[in-house]
């Protein structure tokens, strides 16, 4: 018999950019309203690098949140080459970060001030690891050589390979993988203190969606979609049960102008509709009853907190996505799916 309701625990979204100011208050409730908590990025301009910066953000997210929303945001830091090793250990002592994200400088959308070699931060990873803080990375190569569709798979053999070797008790997550390489990789990790996130759009789409009839920038993101076969391959892994998989949804607001642009932005919205969208790969896969562990079980326990205690209840009723957000100012910011229906309402 079909399954007409779903209630899982709440989940988690272990990857998502709220931006600031008037762009935060706009894309702020839709994650407010799918997540109990939410591994915000640090990628601001200017990044957030030290412990006031992460707690001072936290208040303006908590401030933007609507009346009587739960949701609690995790914050991380921007790690660059210059950052101070006591700065993270008494920023995660504290409670003002959760994590500390990896960008390799010139990797993506505001990562100029990232790290430019390893070595560079060799004294705040050794502490990450004593302390047990995740260091969370962006996983591309930034060689200019290797080609874009390769960047994520260099990455694992040139620089994730060896650091993992270098420090062999650091809890690491693979932020947003898209590779049958990085799946595997992760999945050959018999540790316990390696896992990756997945987005939505890696599990729906392949980089065809990217030039479909022409150029598609809303879907394009980074790192970019990948072939089919990594799209399959993703989807099993995710699906597998395996507890190194979990939600992040990567959701990366840009205003329209800004993705329809001559040298258009790197990010998809997805936040209003994520886990609508998640669900919906779960079920086309026959895994419903492993979406919770997916979703609301495995994050938690990876950064060993506790689960949420409350429950969410999908039905099985079509939903059609709006076609985009608009903010007071007249910027608008189009959505995952925009105009598509999904078979899925989260009540
Ligand atoms: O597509 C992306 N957008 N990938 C990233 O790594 C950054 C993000 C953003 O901040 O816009
Ligand atoms: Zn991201």
């Amino acid at each position: 018999m079909t399954v007409q309701t779903l209630t899982i625990r709440r989940p988690d979204d272990w990857h998502l950019h709220l931006r600031d100011g008037d762009l935060l208050r706009a894309v702020l409730p839709a994650s407010a309203s799918q997540s109990g908590r939410a591994v915000v990025m640090p990628n601001l301009k200017p990044p957030v690098t030290t412990a006031e910066a992460a707690i001072a953000y936290r208040e303006r997210i908590v401030g933007a949140l609507p009346p009587g929303s739960a949701f609690t945001p995790l914050m991380t830091c921007y790690l660059c080459d210059t950052t101070a090793a006591a700065e993270i250990r008494a920023g995660f002592d504290a409670g003002a970060f959760a994590a500390a994200k990896l960008y390799p400088a010139g990797a993506t959308t505001h990562s100029e001030y990232g790290v430019t070699s390893i070595d560079r931060i060799a004294d705040v990873l050794a502490v990450m690891q004593d302390i047990g803080m995740p260091l969370l990375i962006h996983g591309e190569s930034t060689d200019p050589a290797v080609d874009v569709f390769d960047r994520e798979a260099a990455f694992l053999q040139a620089t994730l390979r060896p650091l993992l070797a270098r420090y062999p008790r650091l809890k690491v997550v693979l932020e947003h993988i898209t590779t049958a390489e990085a799946a595997d990789f992760v999945l050959c990790d018999i540790s316990g203190r390696l896992a990756a996130t997945i987005t939505p759009q890696h599990l729906m789409f392949n980089r065809n969606a990217m030039f479909a009839g022409g150029i598609r920038p809303h879907y394009y993101c980074l790192p970019v979609l990948k072939r089919e076969r990594h799209r399959l391959a993703l989807r099993r892994a995710a699906t597998s049960g395996s507890p190194a998989f979990f939600l992040g949804t990567d959701s990366a607001p840009h205003d329209t102008q800004a993705k329809q642009s001559a040298c258009g932005c790197a990010g998809i919205f997805s936040a209003p509709v994520a886990l609508q969208a998640y669900l919906t790969v779960f079920e086309e896969e026959h895994a419903l009853d492993r979406f919770e562990a997916f979703a609301s079980d495995n994050g938690a326990r990876f950064y060993g907190m506790p689960p949420n205690q409350d429950t969410i209840t999908f039905h099985r009723s079509p939903m059609q996505v709006p076609e985009q957000l608009e903010l007071p100012d007249g910027r608008r910011i189009r959505q995952f799916l925009a105009g598509e229906t999904l078979p899925w309402t989260l009540a």
